[in-house]
């Protein structure tokens, strides 16, 4: 499928609703393969990132929830979201789009 496709497909937002943290729980099922350093579960690499940036710079709470947040669109790995193959999804460009 190419890019144009995918952006027209879920550019709509008609494939679920839920909250940050609902979307944050989702990724308890999913393992990044392209990353060597870590071999658990999304949603630790997204707390560890928040919390990371939450020490470094406590004031800026932005930052916090974007750190939280990076990752989310890897939901795309799982089945009911399309249940894409890990190299369409993992790369950050990807992911932040
Ligand atoms: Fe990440």
């Amino acid at each position: 499928m190419q890019v144009k496709q995918m952006r027209k497909k879920f550019s709509k937002l008609d494939k679920m609703e839920m909250s940050i943290w609902e979307c944050c729980e989702l990724l308890n099922e999913v393992v990044d393969e392209s990353d060597p350093d870590l071999d658990e579960p999304q949603i630790q690499h997204l707390l560890q990132s928040a919390e990371a940036i939450r020490k470094d710079y406590p004031d800026q709470d932005w930052l916090h929830l974007t750190a939280l947040i990076h990752d989310l669109g890897k939901v795309l790995l799982l089945p009911k979201f399309g249940g894409l193959p890990q190299w369409a999804v993992v790369d950050e460009y990807i992911n932040t789009y």
